[in-house]
């Protein structure tokens, strides 16, 4: 099914209301200039010269989270009006006083519960905000896999679409098949990993993924695993009888005194030292099975990226697929700015895609709640 885009249809003097993804790396305080933002600014420049009026929603993290903060920093990013706020009077009257052209981004969607709530009857978003648009869009693959009001509930109370990065990534991941790929597992967020981990044997897991598997075959990081503990408790149980037959991770890089980098083998574990990085020798194994592959699907950064030093073994990664011959898909919100922050040759990958969670289920089969919602209306 075709889904309406900005080619089709007619937002000029309309009240737009659009989804976006600006969720980023929060660092020191500072939000960062993402490559979803970068992606994000192609619609609302398509939509400035048509003359609609944009009201954008997004999200930073998740209440209770260390960066779950304001919008005001990422509008300035973005150098678009903001207003601290979604459903009281300053939002309204910033909303139904924008004028063609103009684009004003509210404040962290996430910060209303209602956006949690799945009923369109009793749910504020809904109420106050839907009557004053004309067009809600969808740019953001990248969060339509969540089933929360502003991907799921305007698309079904107001005529839809989708903005230009949404659509950039249908047609691109459309085409793609991943049967019989690599898969390199990394980042933060272990979830959406576990379906492809039910579906695919030839894996090998980084980050803090990968971190969470060799706990799940019985090994004690040490420090590692009291930092981890609360995603330990979540997914240990659902990764045992998964991990067996997958490479996880021979030797770590841990921070030591310093704020310096030291390599341990796994053998050498547990640790009072928590893990940044993965070690050299497994950067060695992922090489060699990247060198063997002919389909690559990699999402997320094997450790952490913020600081380059634990920035190396995604660089390995990275260097080994954009020498290899095996098409590759690359995904995450972590890994593609990576991408950026390590100025690897982006042209040398199949495609990146700048979702993450999204694509984990996209890859293995699931239908998205937010591009289902769309087709209904
Ligand atoms: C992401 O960064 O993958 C998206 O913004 C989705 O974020 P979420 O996992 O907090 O829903």
């Amino acid at each position: 099914m075709k889904l309406p885009t900005l080619s089709t249809l007619n937002v000029r003097n309309k009240r737009v209301l659009i989804r976006l993804d600006l969720n980023t790396e929060i660092i020191k305080g500072k939000a960062q200039f993402s490559a979803r933002m970068k992606a994000h600014l192609i619609t609302l420049k398509e939509l400035k010269k048509k003359k609609a009026k944009t009201i954008i929603l997004a999200h930073q993290s998740r209440p209770g989270k260390p960066d779950f903060t304001s919008l005001k920093q990422h509008a300035k990013l973005l150098k678009v009006k903001f207003v601290p706020d979604i459903l009281g009077k300053k939002a309204v009257s910033a909303i139904t006083s924008l004028k063609p052209g103009q684009v004003l981004l509210l404040e962290n969607i996430r910060s209303i519960k209602d956006e949690f709530n799945q009923s369109l009857k009793n749910n504020d978003l809904i109420n106050i905000l839907a009557p004053l648009f004309d067009i809600y869009l969808n740019d953001a693959f990248s969060v339509s896999h969540r089933s929360q009001t502003s991907v799921t509930g305007f698309p079904q109370v107001l005529k839809s679409g989708i903005g230009r990065v949404l659509e950039s990534e249908l047609k691109h991941l459309q085409k793609i098949k991943v049967k019989n790929a690599l898969f390199i597992l990394g980042g933060a967020k272990p979830k959406e990993n576990i379906d492809i981990l039910k579906k695919n044997k030839n894996v090998i897991t980084t980050g803090i993924f990968g971190q969470l598997c060799t706990i799940a075959k019985g090994h004690n990081l040490g420090a590692q695993n009291k930092f981890l503990k609360d995603k330990v408790k979540e997914f240990v149980p659902k990764l045992k009888p998964l991990v067996k037959n997958i490479q996880t991770p021979i030797d770590f890089a841990v921070r030591v005194e310093g704020n310096k980098r030291k390599e341990i083998p796994l053998e050498d574990f547990p640790s009072k030292y928590e893990i940044f990085d993965i070690g050299k020798k497994t950067q060695a194994l992922c090489i060699k099975k990247i060198k063997q592959a002919k389909y690559i699907f990699m999402k997320g950064v094997a450790g952490y990226c913020e600081d380059l030093k634990f920035c190396q073994g995604t660089h390995a990664i990275f260097k080994a697929i954009t020498k290899s011959k095996a098409f590759s898909l690359v995904g995450g919100g972590h890994t593609t700015d990576a991408i950026q922050k390590l100025k690897i040759n982006k042209s040398r990958f199949g495609y990146i895609s700048l979702s993450g969670g999204a694509l984990d289920e996209y890859i293995a089969g699931k239908k998205l709640p937010g591009i289902e919602a769309l087709k209904k209306k």
